[in-house]
């Protein structure tokens, strides 16, 4: 698979091309990824693609990696990307190309111990499944797939285009949230009044598109909402967040 609506050969190449661009966002997810501090030392990472956004540091604290991604691309870019790194800690890396969400519950049984990371491909998942009120339960009930697993996610949560003169001249590219019983809720905002306060932040413009991903956590699950300016006339902001067997990780 050369191209597809979520990775592939297109990914990568934006990936390279847009490095600076996307820095910002990729230093607010390493950030954030520092809170991420789970029991296992053993990572099945799900869409992590080439891990252009990853952070090799983050990657050190595990010993045994297993990368699956439906892109063939993903496995040799990914060596390139984080090899070194893994190698300077001795960390096993292993790759896989298969579905990681039909195929969630093989792979949690293949690494039980494993911690679960989905790497911005939940996001996705309305791309995937052409139903799109089936997307929408799917990943509505996908915690209860993950239960007594310890697992986050990082994924898109609203994108849509922007218009640089809207761009505030100091925006806020990351806030503390929590899903809460009224939804996702950050700074005592939920609901559409949160949903202006962040597109506001990316000068967005026309309509934006839901990806389905806000009832993905738990209730009680701490997590960050980071913006991210993908080209000059679009934008996303992302979820990220994690949940801990004893305690939930927080943004
Ligand atoms: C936006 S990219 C992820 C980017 C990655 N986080 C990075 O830093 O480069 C989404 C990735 O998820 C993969 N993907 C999409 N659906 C998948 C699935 N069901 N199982 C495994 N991988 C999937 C795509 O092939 C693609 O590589």
């Amino acid at each position: 698979m050369l191209s597809d609506v979520t990775g592939g050969l297109r990914w990568h190449l934006r990936a390279l091309r847009r490095r600076r661009l996307w820095s910002p966002t990729t230093s607010l997810i390493a950030e954030w990824l520092e809170s991420v501090k789970p029991a296992s030392k053993h990572l099945l990472l799900i869409g992590g693609s080439a891990g252009w956004m990853m952070s090799s540091k983050w990657l050190q604290n595990f010993e045994r990696i297993d990368l699956v991604d439906l892109d063939p691309l993903a496995m040799m870019l990914f060596r390139l990307n984080h090899g070194r790194a893994l190698r300077a800690v001795k960390a096993k890396l292993y790759t896989h190309k298969s579905d990681g969400i039909a195929g969630l519950e093989a792979l949690l049984q293949s690494h039980p111990q494993a911690f679960v990371f989905f790497d911005n491909v939940l996001g996705q998942h309305r791309f995937r499944v052409s139903d799109q009120d089936q997307a929408e339960t799917d990943l509505q009930d996908f915690a209860k797939r993950l239960q007594g697993r310890e697992w986050g996610s990082v994924h898109d949560l609203f994108s849509g285009p922007v218009e640089p003169a809207l761009v505030p001249s100091r925006p806020q590219r990351r806030f503390a949230s929590e899903i809460t019983t009224m939804g996702l809720t950050s700074g005592g905002l939920h609901g559409d009044a949160l949903h202006r306060r962040l597109l506001t932040q990316v000068g967005a413009s026309r309509v934006w598109m839901d990806h389905f991903t806000s009832p993905v956590f738990p209730i009680g699950t701490s997590n960050a909402l980071i913006s991210w300016r993908f080209s000059k006339e679009y934008a996303h902001w992302l979820q990220a967040g994690w949940v801990s067997l004893n305690r939930n990780g927080f943004a």
